[in-house]
């Protein structure tokens, strides 16, 4: 057998693990974390949120995306560019979302560049996995990675996943980038300690 990476490991088993999943438990973890987001102080009065759609089995951010804009907060999506960075632009509701790249839903509005990010006082950030010191692990494109190493220490970076995907400890190396806090369904919002 082909010998994978610690990281490679990591993602196979909770890729599984979310197929296993059922819709309904599914579904239940995306509004709880919806909540907790929601709920969140630096949330509420954050201006500008980046976020982004989730799809396949990650835990969905459509109505989260959905309930910030309703209450006025200016967010921002991803668009993957060729080579793996993220540009940015903003959401206007359900209707902005067009099929891109790999059929990732991104938005329609005009490209603010990979430096929009740098504007959010919150981001939202995908992961296959998060530790207790903020380690994330993504889907192996550095996407993150680029984008976190953008944005200000005092910017609160958040991670979203499933209750089984905080481990104790999370593979990485030195490019990663730490995200300050993780929200699980069960255990809400979570400061993270390095
Ligand atoms: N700041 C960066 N600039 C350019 N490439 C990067 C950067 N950070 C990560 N990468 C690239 O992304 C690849 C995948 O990173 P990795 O951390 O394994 O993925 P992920 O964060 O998606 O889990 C790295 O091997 C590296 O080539
Ligand atoms: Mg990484």
């Amino acid at each position: 057998m082909q010998d994978i990476s610690p990281k490679q490991n990591v993602r196979l088993a909770v890729l599984r693990a979310r197929e296993a999943m059922s819709v309904r438990e599914r579904a239940d973890a995306g509004r709880f974390i919806r909540d907790a987001v929601l709920g969140r102080p630096e949330v509420e009065m954050a201006a500008s949120v980046a976020a982004y759609v989730s799809f396949g089995t990650e835990p969905d951010t459509r109505s989260l995306l959905f309930a910030l804009w309703k209450r006025g907060t200016y967010v921002l999506l991803p668009l993957l560019l060729p080579g793996g960075d993220l540009d940015w632009a903003s959401y206007e509701g359900p209707d902005s979302l067009t099929a891109g790249r790999f059929g990732l839903l991104e938005p329609t509005e005009p490209r603010r560049g990979v430096d929009a990010i740098k504007a959010a006082d919150v981001v939202l950030a995908p992961a296959l996995a998060v530790s207790p010191s903020g380690l994330r692990l993504g889907r192996g494109g550095g996407s993150y990675d680029r984008a976190l190493a953008r944005v200000g220490p005092n910017i609160l970076t958040v991670g979203l996943v499933y209750d089984a995907e905080l481990l104790d400890s999370v593979p990485a190396e030195p490019h990663d980038q730490r995200l300050r806090a993780v929200v699980t369904p069960s255990g809400g919002f979570q400061e993270c300690h390095s």
